[in-house]
């Protein structure tokens, strides 16, 4: 008799922690989102973007999905608005930024990562801007020290290729094992994406 009393408690103990350990979207500190996770990858892969008007921002999500990895927008301390980014008028603020490299250094609200060390492998996501890598990107791979990681870097255009910029990034950073990206146009599908994120294998981080 006490003996399945022992056996009852204990699979009442099991079934709790079971209960207990279910996963599902959730969020992190500072605001940062949390998917939920597909193998190994949980909790290993962080998405760090930049996004002036959506598209990046649009990728960037369904790699969280797709990885299980962790959400990091890259957030300008003076954010773009329509007018900054009108790259037709030289007077805009992506014109001056542009003639005048000296004024990239986009102020960031932050550029400190929670957690950093606990990431494996960072994906690091930006529009093209004539060409390269939208200014904000090169203030954060600047800011961060990657040693040890895998970098994978993605973008979207309008129709340019990602060309040199992922390796552009690479020389701001010093650091990191950086892989080749990949670019999306602006409105890139989901499975496109997925395909994507599927061919890197990221099981294995
Ligand atoms: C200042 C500026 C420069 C741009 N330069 C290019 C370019 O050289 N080639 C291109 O294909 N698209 C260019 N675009 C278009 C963006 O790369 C494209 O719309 C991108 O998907 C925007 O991403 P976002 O919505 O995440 O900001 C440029 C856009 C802006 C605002």
């Amino acid at each position: 008799m006490k003996r399945r009393w022992i056996f009852l408690a204990a699979a009442l103990l099991l079934l709790i922690s079971c209960g207990c350990s279910s996963s599902g979207q959730s969020s992190g500190p500072s605001g940062q989102q949390e998917s939920a996770a597909s193998g190994s990858a949980e909790k290993k892969v962080l998405v760090a973007y930049f996004s002036a008007t959506g598209s990046t921002r649009t990728v960037a999500e369904e790699i969280a999905k797709d990885t299980g990895g962790t959400l990091f927008e890259i957030t300008p301390v003076e954010s773009y608005t329509p007018d900054d980014l009108s790259y037709n008028n030289p007077q805009s603020r992506v014109s001056q930024e542009h003639k005048d490299p000296e004024s990239r250094d986009v102020a960031l609200m932050t550029a400190e990562v929670p957690d950093w060390s606990r990431y494996t492998t960072v994906f690091v996501g930006y529009p093209i801007w004539w060409g390269e890598a939208a200014y904000p990107a090169e203030t954060f791979v600047k800011a961060n020290d990657f040693s040890g990681k895998t970098v994978i870097p993605f973008c979207t255009s309008s129709s340019s290729p990602i060309g040199e910029s992922g390796e552009k990034l690479k020389e701001d950073a010093g650091t990191g094992n950086w892989e080749e990206g990949k670019r999306f146009s602006s409105g890139a599908s989901r499975e496109e994406v997925r395909e994507w994120v599927d061919s890197l294998n990221l099981s294995s981080t």
